[in-house]
C-alpha cells in the first residue's frame, strides 16, 4: 500500500482539526454519463474535496452548460459534436475557467490507430506494430487465403484484432486474438491489427493524474507460443469475451514478470506521454518484453481518457491535490459580483476566497507504485 500524507489520513480516519470541512471556496462540475459517476465521484472524494474546499456537481448535458453552475473548473467525459459546441459556447463567455481535458485531444485517443500514432515518437516507451483495416473489402483481401504477407506490413502472427473506435461501448472492446490468417475471416472492420507481444502475462497499468503516475499491476494475456501459430487443430482466432479459453502457458507464475518498472521510469513515461497527447487525466497499459539480450523493453498498448480512478489506491488525495492545484492556477479575471463565481455564493469577496484557497493543503501521499 501507498503511504499517506498527515492530510490524507486524516481523511482517512474520518477527519481532524487540522482538516476541516470548510464553505465551499470553489465548484467543479463535472459532466459525465451518470454510469460513469462511481468510476471517481464517490462519497469518499466528495469528502475529502469538501474538506480542502471543493463542492463537486453534476453538469446535467441535457441542459445548456451556460445555465448551470456558476463552475470555476469543469471536468467531463462527454464526447460528441453537441457537447462540444456546449463547451465552446461556455468557454467563450468564460474564458477563465479551466475545461480538463480539451476535447479534441481527447477524440484522438477515441481511435485506437491515431492513439498510439501519437505516441509512437517517444523515447522511452514503443508501441506494438500495427495497420489499420479501413473496410470489409480490405479485411477480405487480407484474410484470403493466396493473401500475400506484406499486406500486413511488417506484421507477424498471432495479431490483436481491435475495434478501432472506443466510444465506451462494450463491443469497441471486444478484441479477438488471431493466430493466423484464416482467423481474420468473420472478424469486422474498421479495426486495429496489432501485432501480439509477448510479456509474461503481467501488465502494469498507469493512472495519470496531472504530474502524479501510480502503477498498479495487473494480470494480462498469457504468452503464446510459437507452436500454437502452427497446430491447424487449434481456433485460428479467439475472442477476448472467451479470454478463458486461452490456456495459461509457462510465463504464468514468473514472479520476475511482475515486479513493476521502478518509478522513476513510471514518471519518465507518464510525462511523455501525457503532454504527447496534450491531456491531464489518463491511464494507460504498458507491458515489459525482453529483447533477444534480455533487456527491458517497454510498450503502451492502450491508452484511456479520465478511467476510473476508484481502482487506482489513494485516488482521492491525489485528484483533490490535482483540482486544487487547476483551480490556484487558474488565470484571474474579474468578475461581475455577486452571484457569478463560487467565491461570491460561497459569500467570500473574491480576494478573500483566493487567500483561503492559498492555505497549503498538501494532499497527495508518497510513494506511488502499488502492486494489485
Ligand atoms: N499488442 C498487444 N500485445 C499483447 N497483449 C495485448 C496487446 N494489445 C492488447 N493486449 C492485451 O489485451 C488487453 C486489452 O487490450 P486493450 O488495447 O487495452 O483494449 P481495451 O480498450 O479493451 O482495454 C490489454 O490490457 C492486454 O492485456
Ligand atoms: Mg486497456
Amino acid at each position: 500500500m501507498a503511504e499517506q500524507s498527515p492530510a490524507a489520513a486524516a481523511w482517512s480516519s474520518g477527519g481532524s482539526s487540522s482538516v476541516r470541512p470548510r464553505a465551499a471556496a470553489y465548484t467543479i462540475g463535472y459532466a459525465m454519463l451518470p454510469n460513469k459517476h462511481d468510476t471517481f465521484i464517490q462519497p469518499s472524494f466528495i469528502d475529502l474535496a469538501a474538506e480542502h474546499g471543493i463542492r463537486l456537481v453534476a453538469v446535467d448535458a441535457s441542459r445548456p452548460l451556460l445555465e448551470q453552475g456558476p463552475f470555476d473548473l469543469v471536468v467531463h467525459k462527454l464526447y460528441g459534436q453537441p457537447w462540444r459546441a456546449q463547451l465552446e459556447a461556455f468557454s467563450a463567455l468564460h474564458p477563465d475557467v479551466p475545461i480538463i481535458d480539451p476535447p479534441a485531444a481527447i477524440e484522438r485517443i477515441l481511435d485506437r490507430f491515431t492513439m498510439l500514432d501519437v505516441v509512437s515518437g517517444l523515447d522511452s516507451v514503443a508501441v506494438p506494430r500495427q495497420v489499420i483495416v479501413h473496410d470489409a473489402g480490405a479485411l477480405l483481401q487480407l484474410a484470403a487465403d493466396d493473401g500475400d504477407d506484406a499486406d500486413l506490413g511488417d506484421l507477424r502472427f498471432p495479431l490483436i484484432a481491435k475495434p478501432v473506435e472506443v466510444d465506451g461501448s462494450a463491443a469497441s472492446h471486444n478484441l479477438c486474438l488471431v493466430y493466423r490468417r484464416e482467423g481474420l475471416r468473420g472478424l469486422r472492420a474498421p479495426l486495429v491489427l496489432q501485432e501480439f507481444v509477448n510479456h509474461g502475462g503481467v501488465l502494469f497499468k498507469v493512472y495519470v493524474v496531472g504530474d502524479h503516475a501510480t502503477c498498479v499491476t495487473r494480470s494480462s494475456l498469457p504468452d503464446v507460443p510459437q507452436d500454437r501459430l502452427q497446430d491447424l487443430a487449434a481456433d485460428a482466432a479467439v475472442p477476448f469475451a472467451n479470454i478463458s479459453l486461452l490456456a495459461p502457458t509457462t510465463a504464468v507464475g514468473d514472479e520476475s514478470a511482475k515486479v513493476p518498472p521502478p518509478q522513476e521510469f513510471v514518471d519518465k513515461v507518464a510525462r511523455e506521454l501525457r503532454r504527447a497527447v496534450g491531456l491531464h487525466l489518463i491511464n494507460f497499459d504498458l507491458i515489459r518484453t525482453r529483447d533477444s539480450q534480455g533487456d527491458a523493453k517497454y510498450l503502451v498498448l492502450d491508452i484511456n481518457y479520465c478511467p476510473g480512478y476508484s481502482k487506482m489506491p489513494g485516488f482521492e488525495p491525489v485528484l483533490t491535490e490535482f483540482f486544487l492545484e487547476m483551480l490556484r492556477s487558474r488565470p484571474v479575471l474579474e468578475r461581475p459580483a455577486p452571484g457569478n463565481g463560487s467565491a461570491a455564493s460561497a459569500g467570500l469577496g473574491v480576494d478573500e476566497a483566493r487567500k483561503a484557497e492559498a492555505e497549503p493543503t498538501s494532499v497527495i501521499p508518497e510513494p506511488r507504485q502499488v502492486q494489485a
